[in-house]
């Protein structure tokens, strides 16, 4: 009897591997069908260009802990643009782990509120948005970035080649910022990425007529960013994007050019 309960969590565990979306739902979440998608996107580099509580922090959590359970030595980072913020996003995954309850998972040899290390050799931080602060890691697995057409670009670009040897997976998400920073210029011009846009009225959880109140609320330029994924210009911009572009000439050589051509 015991034989064949261990043999049925087996064939369970090596089903939740191969699948994740099996693993959320025993962590309590029934994928919408766009966050299924990814679950099961091999994607090396994906955005997610998402209205605001349509679940994507959710889903990119469980993104993290499926990595973590089931790629031994996986090194996980989160990120975003304050400590806050970021150990928000790992509390949803720590409280996933606990729904999953189970003796056959990797155990939490270390736990705290910013890092939790399984008995597999992975290892989930959560960091602060600042670029001095985080430097250091290398061979990493898995990197998200939560909010982040907030996130500075100079974090963005410290970052990127803790990827390089580990050919590691990166998730950026966000609601826009503006027509301005990495998020933006990643999601118009990047090669190379699975993009995923969700407005509100395709989150089955966010109701029309609440919608509809909070357009009134908040106005136009709000409501457009928040809930409809336009990068709006942002209220401090002098120029919009779409001047500073069209006011650029690819034919005009600078006065002044660098000498070094290294750079
Ligand atoms: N598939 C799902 N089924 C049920 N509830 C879900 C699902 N996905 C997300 N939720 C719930 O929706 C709410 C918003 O989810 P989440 O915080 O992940 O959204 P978000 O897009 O990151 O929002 P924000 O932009 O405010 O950070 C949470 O209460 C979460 O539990
Ligand atoms: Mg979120």
């Amino acid at each position: 009897m015991i034989q064949a309960t261990n043999n049925a969590i087996r064939r369970r565990i090596e089903r939740e591997q191969s699948d994740a979306v099996l693993m959320a739902n025993r962590a309590g979440i029934v994928p919408d069908a766009w966050q299924s998608d990814l679950l099961r996107s091999d994607a090396q580099q994906m955005i997610l260009l998402c209205s605001r509580q349509s679940g994507k922090s959710t889903i990119t959590s469980i993104l993290a802990l499926h990595q973590a359970i089931y790629t031994a030595d996986s090194l996980i980072l989160l990120l975003s643009p304050s400590l806050r913020q970021s150990q928000e996003l790992f509390r949803k995954l720590q409280n996933f782990y606990t729904e999953l309850d189970s003796d056959y998972l990797p155990q939490a040899t270390e736990e705290s509120a910013l890092r939790m290390e399984l008995s597999n050799g992975s290892r989930i931080i959560a960091l602060p948005g600042k670029e001095s602060t985080i430097r250091g890691f290398s061979g990493v697995s898995l990197l998200i970035i939560d909010e982040a057409s907030r996130v500075e670009d100079a974090l963005y670009q410290s970052v990127r080649p803790m990827l390089a040897v580990s050919a590691g997976r990166i998730v950026l998400l966000s609601t826009p910022f503006g027509k301005r920073g990495f998020f933006y210029s990643e999601w118009t011009d990047g090669q190379g990425w699975q993009k995923v846009k969700i407005t509100a009225d395709q989150c089955p959880r966010i109701n029309a007529e609440w919608l509809e109140r909070e357009r009134e609320m908040i106005g136009d330029w709000w409501y457009l960013q928040e809930y409809f994924c336009e990068f709006v210009e942002t209220n401090d911009q002098v120029f919009s994007y779409d001047d500073i572009q069209s006011a650029l000439d690819p034919d005009i050589t600078p006065l002044f050019e660098r000498s070094d051509s290294t750079i």
